[in-house]
């Protein structure tokens, strides 16, 4: 088993509910509102400045991306939900996508990484995802991102906050820009694989 992330390249992205790659290889996706940086989160555990179009745009993403790392298994970084600014048709047909991943689809992934923002801590919305994937029996781990926007004092305070609510939930404070938690959260990852 890999130690650590060496190669990722895009593979293909994907709209509707065909998730299947079909080749056996695990996934690992990557869930959250939109806008608190999953495809930040991707491009800094890959070490890749660019291998996912990530923006100051919120609703970039909108297909499911498909990163193959190390040859071995995938990432996929999923489009966020919730972005208030989209047509609520746009917003329900993404939110039906991902339902359908984590509930239906015939390949399941070996863990989902939920990223939500460091600063705001878990919305609504994040809870109601976690109950999903919990009610579906996924491996589940929270990516607390764009940490550097806190003082050290506020990351232990929003953390523990944060921590209370997800019981026996792993959780990690991380920041895509400075990449401080990674070392941790790829261990974690690999894990899964
Ligand atoms: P959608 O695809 O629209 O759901 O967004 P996303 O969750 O993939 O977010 P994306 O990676 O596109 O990042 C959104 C914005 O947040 C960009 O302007 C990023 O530069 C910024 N951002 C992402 N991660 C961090 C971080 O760790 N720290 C800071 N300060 N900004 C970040
Ligand atoms: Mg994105």
């Amino acid at each position: 088993m890999s130690v650590d992330i060496t190669s990722a390249e895009f593979v293909k992205g994907i709209i509707g509910d065909d998730y299947m790659q079909g080749d056996g290889r695990s996934q690992i996706a990557f869930l959250g509102r939109s806008n608190v940086g999953k495809s930040s989160v991707i491009n800094s555990l890959v070490n890749k400045k660019q291998l996912v179009r990530s923006s100051s745009t919120p609703g970039k993403t909108r297909e499911a991306n498909f990163y193959l790392i190390n040859n071995e298994f995938y990432f996929v970084d999923f489009p966020g939900y919730g972005y208030a600014k989209m047509s609520k048709k746009d917003r329900d047909k993404i939110a039906k996508r991902i339902l359908w991943y984590v509930q239906y689809s015939p390949v399941r992934p070996c863990a989902v990484v939920l990223v939500v923002d460091a600063q705001v801590g878990l919305t609504d919305k994040d809870e109601e995802m976690i109950r999903i994937l919990k009610n579906y029996g996924h491996n589940i781990i929270v990516v607390a991102n764009k940490s550097d926007k806190l003082k050290q004092q506020e990351v232990l305070k929003k953390f523990s906050e944060m921590r209370e609510k997800l019981n026996s939930i792993n959780a990690f404070m991380y920041s895509a820009k400075t990449k401080k938690g990674r070392h941790v959260v790829v261990e974690r990852l690999l894990s899964f694989v």
